[in-house]
């Protein structure tokens, strides 16, 4: 079964279509990155499978039952910047989705609860990286030590679904190869399905077991799926993949610096997908 499913989906604003019959199917467990240029309507998607949104027409499935109609624990988000709150420490942050959870009525945790909450966010810190930083507030930690807070903090409610939006695109490169780590490990252990919007078609090869291109053709016209690349079966042995497999092997090699979708790195069309770079590390046969 799909964990997520969406179905004919349209966003329209004030009359104006931004998003234009979204049809997706997303596998549990599966990491799926979504990239387009910007205003084509990617965050929008991801705030229709918060909840935060609702889409004009079409429906959205998860696990086969229609979405909730508000955010709920099992669909955890990190957006860019400011998913985590100011005014807590990284120990309070983390915490927060446990107080919630814990006690809706008061949105606080008292006696044996609050300790074990404590204890459960400690460890969450730690798996993370951010032992030591309990007691700093998210002004004090650089950019990558505020989204591993955020990570842990959407990590806390133990979702199903996590939804990344542009994420890891302030950080310096070196501090983004580390939380990409990070990442994929925390997606290894928790078995969790991610869906992450990127403008970073790099990150989107490194982490994604599938990208999906967002792009507006035409311009009184809303965005649609225009591409879509699955990367899942990146390790099989070549006779077992198929047509389209090798095809899109071909045209990407390796980690992907090298691609441009329809050949203008800096405005989509995924009518084709060329190398524009081949780094050493691709010619070392990196899967
Ligand atoms: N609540 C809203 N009301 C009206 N228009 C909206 C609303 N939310 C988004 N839009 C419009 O929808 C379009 C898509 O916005 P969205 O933020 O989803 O784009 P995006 O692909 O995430 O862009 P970026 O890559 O810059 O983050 C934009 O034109 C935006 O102005
Ligand atoms: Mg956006």
């Amino acid at each position: 079964m799909s964990a997520i499913s969406v179905r004919d989906v349209w966003q329209v604003y004030d009359g104006r279509v931004v998003l234009e019959r979204i049809s997706l199917e997303i596998k549990s467990g599966s990491f799926v990155a979504i990239v387009g240029p910007s205003g084509c309507g990617k965050t929008t998607f991801l705030r229709m499978l918060m909840s935060e949104e609702r889409p004009s027409r079409g429906t959205i499935l998860l696990d086969g039952r229609p979405l909730p109609d508000e955010p709920t624990a099992d669909r955890g988000v990190v957006f860019q910047r400011y998913s985590v709150l100011p005014h807590l420490t990284v120990l309070g942050n983390v915490m927060l989705p446990l107080e919630f959870l814990g006690s809706r009525l008061l949105g606080r945790l008292f006696g044996a609860a609050r300790r074990d909450a404590e204890a459960e966010a400690r460890a969450m810190l730690a798996h993370v990286g951010l032992d030591g930083a309990e007691h700093l507030y998210p002004a004090q930690l650089s950019g990558g030590m505020q989204q591993r807070l955020a990570l842990a903090q959407a990590l806390m409610g133990k979702p199903r679904v996590l939804l990344l939006d542009e994420p890891f695109s302030a950080l310096d490169p070196g501090t983004r190869a580390e939380i990409h780590g990070l990442t994929k490990r925390l997606w290894e252990e928790t078995g969790m399905t991610v869906v992450m919007v990127t403008h970073d078609l790099s990150e989107a090869f490194r982490l994604g077991t599938r990208i999906v291109v967002f792009e507006r053709l035409e311009p009184e016209r809303g965005t649609r799926i225009t591409f879509d690349i699955p990367l899942e079966g990146r390790k099989k042995p070549q006779e077992h993949r198929t047509p389209r497999e090798m095809h899109i092997l071909t045209q990407e090699k390796s980690p992907c610096d090298r691609i441009a979708v329809g050949g203008r790195p800096s405005a989509w069309s995924a009518a084709t997908i060329i190398p524009i770079s081949t780094p050493a590390k691709a010619a070392a046969g990196r899967p």
